[in-house]
Parts: C-alpha cells; sequence; structure tokens
C-alpha cells in the first residue's frame, strides 16, 4: 500500500473506474474506493441511478476528487461525454457490488446506465464482483450471465462469498471481501503499461482547476446579446441571441484577471454586474455609440486605446426600420417595413484601432495595438469566414453553424472554429459556451503577450539604434 510505509502502491499511477450499481452493499463500495486509493489509484465512480439510492454521489466525490458519471446523456463540464472518457482513460473497470439486473444488463449490451455503457466502451479490463440474494445467484439466469461475461467478454469474476445477506437468510451472494476485490484488479492490470499517464485527457477534478491570471491589468470588452431594432415603441425587429456566449466569455475573463466592461443587448441570461462595468443597449445605434465611447473616449478625443481587447459576441442587426413609427401601428391594410443597412460596428472599430481612416485616427492606429475577435454565426458551410476575418481586419474570427444541434443561440454548448490572421484554423470540440470561452481567451491572452514582447523588442532596438 502507499500509505504508512511510503512504499508505492500497487495500483500507483492507474486510473481505476469503479461502477457501483443497485445492491444494498453499495456502501462498501465506499470503503472499497478508500483500499483502492490507498494502493495509489486515481479513482473515479460510476454510479447506477438505483445505487445512488443506497449511496449519495456526493459521497464518492469528496472522496474520490472527482465528479461522479450518474447519467449516460449528461456532458461532463467541459463538454465531453463522461462515461467515453472514463472507457478511454481508465486502465480497469470495476463493477462492486454487480447486481442481478446489471448482470443481465451487460451480457446484452443493454446500455442504459452509466455503468454498462462505460464497460462496453472500453478495451480495458473489467473485474465483476457481484451482490445479491443466495437464490438470485444461483438462479440460471444469473449464472447464465456470469457464464458469459467470464467466458465471452473475458471479464474476471470475484465470486460471491456465503455468509448472512440482507434478506436475514445465510447463504452465498455476500459481495467478497473488499481486499479480493483489490487484488483482482491489481492482477487484472498487471503487466499493462499506464494508459493514460496525461491528467488532463482523464475525468476532470471536482474542483475545476482554477486558470491563472492570464489577463490580469488588461482590460476587456465583451458584447453580448441580441439588438432589438423599433418599428414602432411597442414593436421589435430582434433575433434568436441569448447572450449566453458573450456573458460566458465576460465571466471567463473576469475569473482570469481582466477588468471587464460588457455592453449587453438583448440577453436571457444574469449578467456579472457586480464584478463588471455593465452598459445596456438596445439597438445597434446605441450598441456602436456605447461601444466607440467605451474604447475610444468621447469624440474629438483622439483615439486612444482604453482596451486591451474587444471581443464582438452581440448578434448585432443587420438591418434597422429606416422611420421608426412614433405611435403604435394599426393592423390596418398590413405594413411594408423599409429597412436600412445597420453600420458593421466591428469594422468601422477595426478602421480606427488599425488606423485606416477611421473619424480622426492616425495613420498606425492606436498604441498598444488591441485584438479583436468577431464571431460569424452561419448556417451550414462556414466557407464565408476566412473573407469576413480579411474585410473586418480581425485578429480572430470565431465561427460557427447555428444550425448544428448543441451549437449556437440559446444552447448551454458550441462547437467553434477559431480562425486567425495568419490562417490558421483551431477546430473546437462541441463544449460548453464557458469552456469554450476559455479556449477563445487562450488565445486572446497569448495574442496580448506576444503584442507586448514584440513591443518591448521594438522598444529595445530602437535605443541600441
Ligand atoms: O458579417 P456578420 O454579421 O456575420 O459579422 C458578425 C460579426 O460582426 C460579429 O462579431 C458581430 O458582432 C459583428 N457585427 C457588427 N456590426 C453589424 C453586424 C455584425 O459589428 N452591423
Amino acid at each position: 500500500m502507499s500509505d504508512g510505509d511510503g512504499a508505492p502502491g500497487r495500483l500507483s499511477g492507474r486510473l481505476v473506474a469503479l461502477g457501483v450499481t443497485g445492491s444494498i452493499a453499495a456502501y462498501k463500495a465506499v470503503e472499497l474506493l478508500r483500499l483502492l486509493t490507498a494502493e495509489g489509484a486515481d479513482v473515479v465512480v460510476l454510479l447506477s441511478a438505483s445505487a445512488s439510492r443506497f449511496v449519495g454521489a456526493l459521497s464518492f466525490a469528496a472522496l474520490s476528487r472527482h465528479p461522479v458519471e450518474t447519467d449516460v446523456l449528461e456532458l461532463q463540464a467541459d463538454g465531453r461525454i463522461g462515461h467515453i472518457v472514463v472507457a478511454d482513460s481508465a486502465d480497469a473497470i470495476v463493477v462492486a457490488p454487480a447486481t442481478a439486473h446489471w448482470l443481465g444488463a451487460m451480457a446484452n449490451g443493454l446500455a442504459a446506465d452509466v455503468v454498462t455503457a462505460a464497460c462496453l466502451a472500453t478495451s480495458s479490463p473489467v473485474v465483476v464482483a457481484p451482490a445479491m440474494d443466495g437464490d438470485m445467484w444461483t438462479h440460471p439466469a444469473t449464472q447464465a450471465n456470469v457464464a458469459r461475461l467470464r467466458d465471452a467478454f473475458a471479464y474476471a469474476i470475484v465470486e460471491p462469498d456465503t455468509g448472512s445477506l440482507a434478506s436475514g437468510q445465510s447463504g452465498v451472494g455476500r459481495l467478497a471481501e473488499l481486499p479480493r476485490i483489490v487484488d483482482a484488479v491489481v492482477a487484472a492490470v498487471a503487466g499493462r503499461p499506464i494508459r493514460q499517464p496525461d491528467a488532463g485527457a482523464r475525468p476532470p477534478l471536482a474542483i475545476a482547476p482554477v486558470r491563472e491570471e492570464d489577463l490580469g491589468g488588461r482590460h476587456v470588452v465583451v458584447t453580448a446579446g441580441g439588438t432589438r431594432e423599433p418599428i414602432d415603441p411597442v414593436r421589435f425587429i430582434g433575433n434568436r441571441s441569448s447572450g449566453r456566449m458573450g456573458v460566458a466569455l465576460a465571466e471567463a475573463a473576469l475569473g482570469r484577471g481582466a477588468s471587464v466592461t460588457l455592453i449587453a443587448a438583448d440577453v436571457s441570461v444574469a449578467l456579472p454586474v457586480d464584478r463588471a462595468r455593465v452598459v445596456r443597449v438596445e439597438t445597434a445605434d446605441e450598441l456602436r455609440s456605447a461601444l466607440l465611447e467605451t474604447l475610444f473616449g468621447s469624440p474629438p478625443a483622439p483615439p486612444v486605446a482604453r482596451f486591451d481587447a474587444l471581443v464582438m459576441a452581440a448578434a448585432v442587426a443587420d438591418f434597422t426600420p429606416r422611420a421608426p413609427a412614433a405611435g403604435k401601428l394599426s393592423r390596418g391594410e398590413g405594413l411594408s417595413l423599409e429597412l436600412r443597412p445597420t453600420p458593421d460596428i466591428l469594422a468601422e472599430v477595426s478602421r480606427i484601432a488599425r488606423g485606416a481612416g477611421g473619424p480622426g485616427s492616425p495613420g498606425d492606429g492606436v498604441i498598444p495595438r488591441p485584438v479583436l475577435v468577431g464571431f460569424a454565426a452561419e448556417t451550414g458551410s462556414l466557407d464565408r469566414a476566412p473573407d469576413k476575418l480579411r474585410r473586418k481586419g480581425l485578429d480572430l474570427l470565431v465561427a460557427n453553424d447555428v444550425t448544428e444541434a448543441g451549437s449556437g443561440f440559446g444552447s448551454d454548448t458550441n462547437r467553434v472554429v477559431i480562425l486567425d490572421a495568419e490562417g490558421g484554423r483551431e477546430a473546437l470540440p462541441l463544449l460548453s459556451k464557458r469552456a469554450a470561452a476559455d479556449r477563445i481567451l487562450d488565445r486572446v491572452a497569448a495574442a496580448l503577450d506576444a503584442r507586448d514582447a514584440a513591443g518591448q523588442t521594438a522598444a529595445m532596438q530602437e535605443r541600441n539604434a
């Protein structure tokens, strides 16, 4: 064992997945978890729905330091599919206690619970320790299922012990003594290399690692939500944006030490009003005024950058009614609206920031050079995205297909591609919007660091010239 004498445990460096199913012996799995940990294993727990009625997920999470997998359909906080991550990274899966029902489901490949799903998806050894009433254990159905697991699937079966059972009777069916189960896990992994030594590819820790404050001292401006363009005092043209992505970006930037201004149009999520400077706007024109004031100060002040990065996640209307009615329009004969295009705000910011002709902008743009990030919500192909990045003069463009399931408006997840000005293209997997926000900010932080390093080198060269 690894505790006490300081010698490495027999499972040192291993990831062991402990599958717990709904037997009264489920409480013994808590002690089994402790024994596996004492052997040096990193343990992640898969809990079936019925097992969670015997022992709560919280006990397992606290002892394993990993979130407990309970639902086949639930994604991890970082958007990965939990039972697949477990299946792909665990050195062994041990199912203890395994109920008669679970043996039947497993023997037939019925993956309705996380334990069966992980076993089906893994190429690692599986150890099974059944526990049940004596008659259930000796029933031919159970015995046939156990035989299938052992002979056809090559699972190691830790046969139950004889003794007093939950029913009050005495017989075979008691969960095997825990050291015997631990020994079976040790034997199952013997001689195999550690499958996934990289902690980042294993299941996440229960307490998410805090990112370093790599945006400390930076002013990050984020726009979020959908603009509303008035038709009359009660009606507007809007869009489906929920503001989730923009608010996730603001939250993530705050978490990384940035000072954040969040310019929020219509949003359906809570805003971090106590930690960020929040400016509420309604129309594209209001968003433009608020943004230009925040980024460059009031005209005619020279455009000095008051920000380090702009992330333009807002869904800005492309058209607005040319002449909104002063009073409520009546149904009458119907309505024809004349629309005018709104200014491309991001392109305008870019022109000012880069010095390509914005009002009062100097030839070189503002110093230090801010990082500009745009979003492109596309339907179908992302072919137009590189051209959009060039036209708007951006450092990064985050493109996504809003028609894809789990991506885009209103959803909590997003699958995005990050394009950069050098022609790079980083396709991210389906992630929670918060995780996608952090990946985008990784790029922003790196771009700002590169900018500062280049500035320092240039200043040194000037001094030495
Ligand atoms: O051209 P498209 O509307 O797809 O560009 C999207 C990007 O441009 C987003 O970052 C959006 O916030 C911004 N945008 C803008 N002004 C507009 C329309 C879009 O700044 N009038």
